[in-house]
């Protein structure tokens, strides 16, 4: 087995799984609860309420003011199901959501659009969230850098960032690093000639609802993940939680994976409940913290989560043909 890099993980054969299952701390229905009592990560199904109630509690949080999802979209799942069943499945964690979250508190959600499919299930989801109980907000697109389908069709880089709210939450303006080179708008105001930009507090501009300065995750950057298939750029999270929640609120993510949203905490002074379905991303998201915390670094670049257990695997074998040499 190649130390580097993992194979997508989710998908991998049973064998290769099972390389990594013994090392997992969670099985479903555990958690671990951060030594230094900010985080909680929990190893579950995001729809069993239940379960996400019981870890709020053991986490003793205060109710979160923001939740960010980024759920399996109905595209990559591996059994695709039919969008009614998804939207049923995706309508039971929203809910659960809702009820723990804070009277005034926003939502995100990142979601897919089967271009080959009808779009599915984007319009299905946005049509369900319209017969929930959060009041619609914001519908963010962030560009990926690299995309899908260049020869036959307009290269797909968009990557659908929808976002909610209960009651009144918060909302604090957030920029880019791109200068505010750009002039050119101007308008007349009693006779005098103004720029656009000139009352304006930032030497940078936002990144309004179009996200176009963001770097995706790929394998030399440090943040980078092997074994992980659908990591999101740390940038993008910790713009959502500067945005929509401060120092010492709670932030909800029943889709750890990678652990982004809880690094994203960690690094800002939030408080993050989290919880993946597979115990191997549950136990990433536990290594991604203490990696952090021990070493300072965002991922693993060009080694992998496992690396030491995965050198200690092969000198053993390496050993063991020596002696039978
Ligand atoms: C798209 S990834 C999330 C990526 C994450 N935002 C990151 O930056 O790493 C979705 C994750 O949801 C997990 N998952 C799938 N079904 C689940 C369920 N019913 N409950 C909880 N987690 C689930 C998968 O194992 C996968 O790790």
């Amino acid at each position: 087995m190649k130390r580097f890099p993992l194979p997508r993980l989710d998908t991998a054969e049973k064998s290769i799984r099972a390389n990594f299952l013994p090392y997992c701390r969670l099985k479903p229905g555990e958690y671990w609860s951060d030594p230094e009592k900010k985080h909680l990560v929990g190893c579950g199904d995001a729809t069993n309420s239940d379960l996400t109630t019981e870890l709020y509690r053991a986490g003793e949080f205060a109710p979160p003011t923001l939740a960010v999802h980024d759920p399996p979209y109905n595209l990559v799942m591996e059994k695709k199901s039919s969008v009614t069943a998804f939207i049923n499945w995706c309508r039971l964690w929203v809910n659960s959501s809702f009820e723990l979250l804070a009277d005034n508190a926003a939502l995100y959600i990142w979601m897919g659009a089967d271009q080959n499919d009808h779009f599915q299930p984007l319009g299905q989801f946005l049509q369900m969230m319209a017969e929930s109980q959060f009041d619609s907000r914001s519908f963010v697109t962030m560009r990926n850098q690299r995309g899908y389908g260049t020869q036959k069709n307009w290269m797909a880089v968009r990557q659908e960032l929808i976002s909610y709210s209960k009651g009144n939450p918060k909302f604090e303006v957030q920029y880019t690093d791109i200068p505010r080179l750009l002039s050119g708008y101007f308008k007349e105001v009693a006779g005098a000639r103004t720029e656009n930009g000139e009352r304006s507090r930032s030497e940078t501009i936002r990144p309004g609802n179009v996200w176009v300065d963001i770097q995706q995750v790929f394998y030399r950057m440090e943040e980078n993940v092997s074994g992980c298939y659908a990591q999101k750029p740390l940038k993008a999270i910790e713009r959502i939680v500067e945005s929509s929640s401060v120092m010492g609120e709670t932030v909800l993510d029943f889709f750890s994976h990678s652990g982004t949203t809880l690094l994203a905490c960690e690094r800002l002074g939030r408080r993050c409940l989290t919880l993946d379905l597979d115990p191997i991303f549950a136990e990433i998201t536990i290594r991604r913290l203490e990696n952090y915390r021990n070493n300072g670094k965002l991922g693993w670049q060009a080694s992998n989560p496992f690396q030491q257990e995965l050198e200690a695997v092969e000198s053993k074998a390496l050993l063991s043909a020596t002696v039978e040499r």
